[in-house]
């Protein structure tokens, strides 16, 4: 049984009310789509300016209790890297209360999570992994026209702002149907989180605790996850783990032209890669081909469990993506609960015309986005674990094929009777062309910010 009181929701029995007048709205609330949208990512040269940014944006940002009323004609959320928190001089003992891995930085931790090769942060894009990134503004809008107006207002917030200065400016949207560069609909699978008052459609599996995703309140494991210090910074705050990522779109397509026979053959094989068809439609609720009504259906598109209904993956392989990045209730090393992510991903960049199989040139893909309360036992796992290493679900060194750190040796098992089909020479098909990892502060942490050092 739940209520809402002046925005702070309570369910019965489970841990202390999540106080969603506190949460940036992103947390717990989808974007309304489709929208477009713009991230500036900013450095601090003059801690002042960095407090008085924040104190502005305090008043800006919308809560999960107020999502999508904006102040403005676009939703403002706002993070922060490690080195944002050393720029606007956060105390030492509270920068060292912050956990391990989001101290070093992505780029310290780009080997771990799979980004070698042509993804190796020597390559990125600056400024990422330089240090120069210290603030991420994040603008969405129903249209470019509202987009306009408040990106104005922000270049005039910066103009009186001198000690900010705007490092990188990437520009996103969301389609209507939903679908990113590769041509499937994403963000369906997110986990429903207790207390959060998000609509749940049927079928993800049971509500997580909130600690798992907010700050403050107990997790999966029973226990309040290490938050950092003071609580008035820490609390209802999250980790974001913000990546550039490119998409060979023209190089997955060939691929499945050359591993199959006709049309048909590769819309099944790629339905086979991802785990969803192009329309969203579970495979292991639509077997054999794509059904649009089924995809476009959120009360039935994320209702389907894989052990009882396929537990040897001859209709969903171990090895698509969906699956391995959520295996649900797949038999697995693991407890598949301690690895679950909000994603709050977004495309970037123009798609590639339909029947294109030469590349153009262009960069598009995907800005991936994480959020939760641990960057290591969540986002990291499932990068190192779940999707570079096979080892979870029996497939011993294989990696995902959409999105793994492959080099052009790896394989991918499509389970069939009488006997499986494995294809070979699997390459990148994604490439990271940057990424940070962030704080996403609570409102009142926005404030705690902005008074420091008065
Ligand atoms: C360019 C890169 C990527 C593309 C194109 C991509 C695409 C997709 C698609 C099409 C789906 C199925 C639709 C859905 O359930 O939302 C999906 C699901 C998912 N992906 Fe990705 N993805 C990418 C990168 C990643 C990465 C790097 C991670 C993890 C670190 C990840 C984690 C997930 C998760 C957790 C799900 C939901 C699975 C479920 O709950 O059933 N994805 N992705």
């Amino acid at each position: 049984m739940t209520s809402v009181h002046s925005g702070t929701r309570t369910t019965a029995a489970e841990g202390p009310p999540l106080q969603l007048d506190e949460i940036q709205g992103i947390v717990l609330r989808n974007r309304p789509s489709p929208y477009v949208g713009t991230y500036l990512l900013l450095r601090v040269d003059d801690p002042s300016a960095g407090r008085q940014l924040m104190g502005r944006l305090a008043v800006l940002v919308d809560s999960a209790a107020n999502w999508w009323q904006p102040s403005l004609p676009a939703l403002l959320n706002v993070a922060l890297t490690y080195r944002g928190l050393e720029a606007m001089q956060v105390p030492p003992t509270s920068l060292n209360s912050f956990p391990e891995e989001f101290r070093q930085g992505m780029a310290v931790r780009a080997e771990l999570i799979g980004d070698t090769g042509e993804s190796a942060s020597a390559r990125w894009e600056p400024p990422f992994g330089t240090g120069e990134v210290h603030v991420v503004l994040s603008l969405v809008a129903a249209d470019q026209e509202s987009l306009a107006v408040v990106l104005e207002r922000a270049r005039q917030a910066q103009a009186q702002l001198p000690g900010l200065q705007v490092v990188y400016r990437q520009d996103f949207y969301q389609l209507a149907s939903g679908r990113t560069t590769f041509g499937y609909r994403d963000g369906i699978g997110n986990p429903t989180i207790e207390g959060s008052g998000a609509p749940s459609p049927p079928g993800d599996g049971r509500a997580l605790k909130a600690g798992e995703f907010v700050l403050g309140y107990p997790d999966e494991t029973g226990n309040l996850p290490s938050m950092p210090q003071p609580a008035v910074l820490g609390r209802n705050g999250t980790f974001v783990a913000w990546r550039k990522l490119h998409t060979r779109v023209a190089a997955f397509r060939k691929y499945l032209h050359d591993n199959a026979s006709g049309p048909d053959e590769e819309s099944l094989l790629a339905a086979k890669i991802v785990g969803r068809w192009p329309s969203g439609a579970p495979l292991i609720l639509a077997p054999e081909r794509d059904d649009p009504e089924l995809g476009a259906d959120d009360q039935r598109n994320n209702n389907y469990l894989y052990q009882a209904a396929d537990p040897r993956g001859l209709i969903c392989p171990h090895g698509a993506h969906a699956r391995r990045a959520n295996p649900r209730d797949s038999e697995i090393i693991g407890d598949v609960h301690l690895h679950r992510m909000i994603r709050r991903g977004t495309s970037y960049g123009p798609p590639l015309p339909a029947g294109v199989l030469d590349d153009d040139g262009a960069d598009r893909g995907i800005v991936f986005v994480f959020m939760g309360s641990h960057l290591d036992r969540q986002f990291e796992f499932i990068k190192s674990q779940w999707l570079n290493d096979g080892n979870f679900t029996g497939l011993d060194r294989e990696k995902d094929l959409l999105v793994g750190d492959n080099d052009g040796t790896g394989n991918f098992t499509v389970p069939a009777r009488p006997i499986r089909r494995r294809l070979h020479g699997v390459e990148r098909f994604v490439i990271t062309r940057g990424g940070e990892y962030c704080f996403l502060p609570s409102l009142s942490a926005l404030r705690w910010l902005a008074t420091l050092g008065a």
